[in-house]
Parts: structure tokens; C-alpha cells; sequence
């Protein structure tokens, strides 16, 4: 099956709390969506190529795209990676279990599958207390993308992977909602020196502090990463970031033409007209992490067919905010 067609149908999505019953369905090389603090991951078991295409197939997800592959312990990186440099020893001892992943050389004998036929492998060790019972049952690496539809929202609730992909899974494991909120940095350790590939909750600084040196943000293809496409983490809803000061004028002229405007921001600008939908965040950025992706879907249940968005000041994990906002309002590579 390609990847772009449709995925198997008829799976009942069936919420459970049961984690025998959910590293059951992984051994035997079925799919079960599971919590983690950062987003809802949809697993498969890493080792098993036929489980690993139906997390594409589901997904919509094309499959020259990596997954991370996600473990129980420290342990286990050496069956999945050659030549950890000591960066990513001092990255894994200071933030795992956590939202960090690292990008690693891949051991020999990895399935191409996960990899996306690349020489590099990415490895997390999630700190959720379900993430990591399961794991430990499973007893093995487990996929998982977030457990959404290709370049959309990442879900942070049950409900949303119920909502999304709740007839491609076998299993939603209930786990509550998400306490990061946004996906995991992503720092790849394949080369000479550390780079950031994704910001996130572990920000820049903390990086820093910890390998005692500067970090480079950014610097990879869009094919390594579907996560650094221009557009991704898209509600339905076309998104404009502006200052607060742009956005009544902005607003106005939106409802004269007749749309349908939302506003987003920690603090709603005086004088919008009164038929604007406001969506208000935390002032905080740890909670405005948290809450985003809910947000944005409420934002498209609303049937908002423009956001417009007063970004975050882009310090600690304002800038992972900011970079998935501007993902958002990237131009849309399809309908
Ligand atoms: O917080 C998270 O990371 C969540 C939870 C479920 O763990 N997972 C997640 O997975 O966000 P996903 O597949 O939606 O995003 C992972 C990103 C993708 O952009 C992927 O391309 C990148 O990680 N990635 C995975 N392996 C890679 C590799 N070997 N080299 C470069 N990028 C890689
Ligand atoms: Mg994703």
C-alpha cells in the first residue's frame, strides 16, 4: 500500500487504560496510539517493518520521512546507535527521560523503515509515566510519529487522536493531556558539533548550559525532517502572525469582507469588532506551550477561516512556540 492512500480501515480506536493490553497489540504488530509529556505518539514496534508501514499508512505520512524510535532506558541505545560522541551521553544523562530526541548514527541491522533509509536514527526516552510502563511491557524500541494526520496539529488529548485517527489505530491508550504540550527538541549528535533540528521544551539555553558551549539552531534539508517543512502543525483556519497593534485594523477589514476572524493571543487587543471569535492564552509560555494545539483545534471547530495570531516573545520555549506558529501560517503546500 502506498503511503498516501487511505489507511486500513475498520480499527476500532477503542480508548483503554490497559497497558498489557496495549504492548500486547504492538507485539503482535499492531498500532496503538500512547501519551507522552510532550504530544500523542501513534506506536508500532520499531523492529517490525510491517507495523512500521502501517504508521505511514495511517498517517498520510510519506515514506522517506524518519520516525523516532522510542525507548525504556539508557540501555538500549546501543541497539539502535554506533559511536554516541559524548555531547549526546551528556545531552542523555541531563534531559532523559524528557522531550529530548537525539539524532545518532544508526546501528547495523536497524529496518530501513524507521530510518527512512538514512544512515542517522532518532531515539527518545519519554518521561510520562504510561509512556514509559508501556515501553517497559513492550520491552523493546516502539515508532512513533505524533499521532495526527500529515502536516497537521499534533494532538496533546485522547480525544484529539480519537477525533483524527480513531478509525486507523487499534488502541488509544488514555493518558490524560500532555504537560509540554509541543513536540520534543530535536538535537542531531550524527555530526562533528550538536545542532538543533527542533526547538522545544529542553530550549536552547538549557542545552547550552549543559554542554557548556554554543548550540546551532536550525541547518537541515526538509526531507530529513517533515517537521521543518514550511508548512506544518496546520489548523484548518489560514494564520497570520502579527503585533498586537496591527491586529483591530487587520480584523476589520477581514469581517467587511466577510470571513469568519479569530484572534490568539496572550493578551486580546483592545477594539475588535464585536463578531470576532478571541482565543486566549496563558500568559505564561510553559502554558501557553501546553495549551496551543487545543486551541488550534478549537479554532477550527469554531469553523475561524482566518487566525490571526500575537506571537510570544521568542526566549526559552517562546521559540519553539514561534517556530510552530510560523509553520502554521506558512503557505500551505495543499488544500
Ligand atoms: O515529541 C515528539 O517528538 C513526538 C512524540 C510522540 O515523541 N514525536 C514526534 O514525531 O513529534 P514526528 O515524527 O511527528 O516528528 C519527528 C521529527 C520529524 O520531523 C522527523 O523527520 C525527525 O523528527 N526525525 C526523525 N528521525 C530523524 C533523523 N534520523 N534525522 C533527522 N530528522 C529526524
Ligand atoms: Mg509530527
Amino acid at each position: 500500500m502506498s503511503p498516501h492512500e487511505p489507511g486500513p480501515r475498520a480499527t476500532s480506536g477503542r480508548l483503554t487504560a490497559n497497558l498489557d493490553e496495549a504492548a500486547e497489540v504492538l507485539r503482535r504488530g499492531g498500532l496503538v496510539a500512547f501519551p507522552t509529556e510532550t504530544v500523542y505518539g501513534l506506536g508500532a514496534r520499531a523492529r517490525d517493518p510491517r507495523a512500521v508501514a502501517k504508521i505511514f499508512a495511517a498517517k498520510g505520512r510519506p515514506a522517506d520521512h524518519p520516525l523516532i524510535v522510542h525507548l525504556a532506558r539508557a540501555s538500549e541505545v546501543v541497539s539502535w546507535a554506533v559511536a554516541v560522541p559524548d555531547a549526546a551521553h551528556q545531552l542523555a544523562e541531563a534531559f532523559w527521560p524528557g522531550p529530548l530526541t537525539l539524532i545518532l548514527r544508526r546501528a547495523p541491522g536497524v529496518p530501513d523503515g524507521v530510518t527512512g533509509g538514512q544512515e542517522t536514527i532518532g531515539l527518545r526516552i519519554p518521561r510520562h509515566p504510561v509512556a514509559r510502563a508501556l515501553l517497559e511491557k513492550v520491552g523493546d524500541g516502539v515508532a512513533a510519529p505524533s499521532a495526527n494526520r500529515f502536516g497537521r496539529v499534533s494532538p496533546t488529548h485522547a480525544e484529539h487522536v480519537s477525533s483524527e485517527l480513531g478509525d486507523r489505530v487499534e488502541l488509544i491508550l488514555e493518558g490524560g493531556s500532555c504537560e509540554v504540550g509541543l513536540e520534543s527538541t530535536i538535537v542531531d549528535c550524527s555530526g562533528t558539533t550538536p545542532v538543533i533540528l527542533r526547538p522545544g521544551a529542553i530550549t536552547q539555553e538549557m542545552l547550552e548550559g549543559v554542554l557548556g558551549a554554543p548550540i546551532r539552531a536550525g541547518g537541515t534539508s526538509e526531507v530529513r525532517a517533515p517537521g521543518l517543512l514550511a508548512s506544518h502543525y496546520a489548523p484548518r483556519a489560514s494564520v497570520s502572525l502579527l503585533t498586537g497593534a496591527e491586529i483591530a485594523a487587520r480584523a476589520e477589514e477581514l469581517v467587511a469582507s466577510g470571513a469568519r476572524v479569530g484572534v490568539l493571543a496572550s493578551e486580546i487587543p483592545e477594539g475588535l469588532p464585536s463578531e470576532v471569535e478571541r482565543f486566549e492564552l496563558s500568559r505564561d509560555l510553559e502554558g501557553v506551550a501546553r495549551e496551543l494545539y487545543a486551541r488550534l483545534r478549537e479554532v477550527d471547530r469554531r469553523g475561524v477561516d482566518v487566525l490571526l495570531v500575537v506571537p510570544p516573545a521568542e526566549v526559552g520555549v517562546g521559540r519553539a512556540i514561534v517556530d510552530r506558529l510560523r509553520r502554521a501560517a506558512a503557505p500551505r503546500l495543499q488544500g
